[in-house]
Formats: C-alpha cells, structure tokens, sequence
C-alpha cells in the first residue's frame, strides 16, 4: 500500500526508506489546526502500511517547527460546537500519545524553530528528536493565562526532570536546543545548518536495521514503563519468541551465524542491509 502524497497541511517525501513528513503551514508557524490533526492521523495510518517507508522524520516548514495547538481554530472557533472539539481533540491526543508513541515503525522529530505548547507532545511521542541548537522551546500556555492541558503535562512528566517541568510550566520561560538536550528532552541538538543532515544520517541508520526487531526494541521498552520486573520480562520473551518467527531465525542464522563465520563484528556495526532484506 502507497501512502496518498497530496495534503493541505503537510508535506510528504519519501526517499530511501525515509518519510519526513513537513507541517506545512509556515505562514501560521504550523499551529496545529483541526484540519492538519485529521490530516496527521490519516498519513500516520497509511505510513504504517507502506514498505517504502521504513523510518519517519517529522519537521516543520520555514522558521518553525510547530507553534502548538492553532489557537484560533482550536479553542476560538470551535469553542461553541462541543462535538467538533471533542472530535478534534480526541484526534489531537491519539497521534501524538497513542500512534506515535506504539508506532509499528522509528519515528523522529527534527525541530527546526519554534517548538511551543502543545509541539511538546510531539516531540515526546516520538522515538528520537533532534533539535537546531538556535530552535525556541516554550510553554506559553502560563502567558496566556493556562496551563500546560490536555496531553501536554502527561508529556512533561515522562520525560522532563521535575524542577525543569515546574520551572518551564510556571515560568513560560523559552529555552533552546542545547538546553532541551541538557535537560534530556532531546537527543542532541546540532547547529542549524546541520541539522538535517545528521538527523537523516541517524534515520539512514535505523531504515537499514532489521524492521522486526526495531519494531520488538520500541515495544519491549514503551510497555515494561508499565509493568513488574517479572512481567516485563516475560514480555520481552515472549518478544523474542516473535521476533525469532516472524524473521525465520534471522537472527541467529544471520546475526550470530555471519559473526561466528567472521563475516562482520556486531559491536562495531549492523548486519548489512537488514532493512531491505526483511520488509
Ligand atoms: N495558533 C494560531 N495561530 C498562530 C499560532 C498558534 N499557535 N502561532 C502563530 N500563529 C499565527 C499568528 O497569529 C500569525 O497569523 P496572521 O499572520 O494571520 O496574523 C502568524 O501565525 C505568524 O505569527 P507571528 O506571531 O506574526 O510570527 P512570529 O514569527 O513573529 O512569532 C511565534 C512566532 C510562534 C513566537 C508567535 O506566533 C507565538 O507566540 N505564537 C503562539 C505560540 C503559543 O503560545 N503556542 C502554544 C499553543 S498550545
């Protein structure tokens, strides 16, 4: 199945394995309108069946990468029509929480600029994110007399330090790329003018890593946040009884099988080509 190509908030290119997807809407700094949500869910649902995207990277087009919740669209314009919002809202909270963060396949943020409000919970759903060092992080929500709501404080407390959250939440203070990594809100971050080119050189690095046991990594990690020692890790073999099926022993033929013949050094590098041979 081939994703469709033509939207009217974002972009889409593949090339490589790789699908960055663009909000596309730099003349409102691609505030999330109800329009791009609906857009963002559809792509995400056509993504996960498409074999010529095996990674996705998530940027913004012009000086943002996004301004958060379109605040005119959102919380102006459909305050009257209380199932229009909740639709919306409900639409909002599923990718960035739910699709992202249990997608089938890697996913990362390129944070380009601006990053605000509701734009965290983005970045956090996402497996990675990568930030330009001169990028603004802020939640305004406190200037504009609100709180971080809806998924936004859920976000904050998986990933920020408490002082961070509560600082930045009350404060609405800005902070940029080199903090958001300090802070462990990010990976890395890079200067600007590199940005995109180290970010798609880690995404060419995961597209040619085995898909099922990137798939098994994401999974293996995301659900034991939520479970006992012991489940954990009866889920994780479980996991590697799946994994062991649905690559037809791969990894042992393959993985340990081409290192005892001397063919490559694990911890030095990948099994070649895993992405391709395994779609
Ligand atoms: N929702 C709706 N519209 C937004 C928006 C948002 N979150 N962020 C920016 N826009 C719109 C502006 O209203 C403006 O529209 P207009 O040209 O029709 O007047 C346009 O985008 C450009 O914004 P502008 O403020 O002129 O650009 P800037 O580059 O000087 O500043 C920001 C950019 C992002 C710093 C500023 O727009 C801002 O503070 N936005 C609100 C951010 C925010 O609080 N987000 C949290 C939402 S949960």
């Amino acid at each position: 199945m081939t994703a469709k190509t033509t939207y009217e908030t974002l972009k889409l290119d593949i090339s490589d394995g790789i699908a960055v997807i663009t909000l596309n809407r730099p003349e409102k700094r691609n505030a999330m309108s109800p329009a791009m949500h609906v857009e963002m869910a559809d792509l995400l649902e056509d993504l996960r069946y498409d074999n010529t995207a095996r990674v996705l990277v998530l940027t913004g087009a012009g000086t943002s990468f996004c301004s958060g919740m379109d605040l005119k669209q959102f919380f102006m314009e459909l305050k009257e029509d209380t199932d229009a919002y909740n639709r919306i809202f409900r639409i909002a909270t599923e990718w960035r929480l739910r699709t992202l963060r249990y997608y089938p396949k890697p996913t990362i943020c390129m944070i380009n600029g601006y990053c605000f409000g509701g734009a965290f919970s983005i970045v956090e759903g996402a497996d990675l994110a990568f930030a330009a060092d001169e990028a603004t992080f802020g939640l305004s929500e406190i200037n504009f007399k609100m709180f971080p709501g809806g998924s936004v404080s859920k976000s904050m407390a998986n990933l920020f330090r408490p002082r961070d959250a509560l600082f930045y939440g009350m404060t609405g203070r800005n902070f940029g790329g080199q903090a958001a990594a300090e802070m462990g809100f990010i990976n890395m971050s890079f200067p600007l003018a590199d940005l995109e080119a180290e970010t798609m050189a880690i995404a060419k690095e995961l597209a040619a890593k085995d898909p099922i046991a990137l798939k098994a990594a994401k999974e293996a990690y995301r659900f034991s946040l939520e479970m006992t020692s012991d489940a954990a890790i009866a889920f994780a073999s479980a996991k590697e009884a799946e994994v062991q099926l649905l690559q037809n022993d791969a990894w042992r033929k393959e993985g340990i099988g081409d290192f005892m013949a001397g063919k490559y050094r694990p911890g030095l590098g990948g099994h070649e080509g895993d992405g391709e041979s395994s779609d």
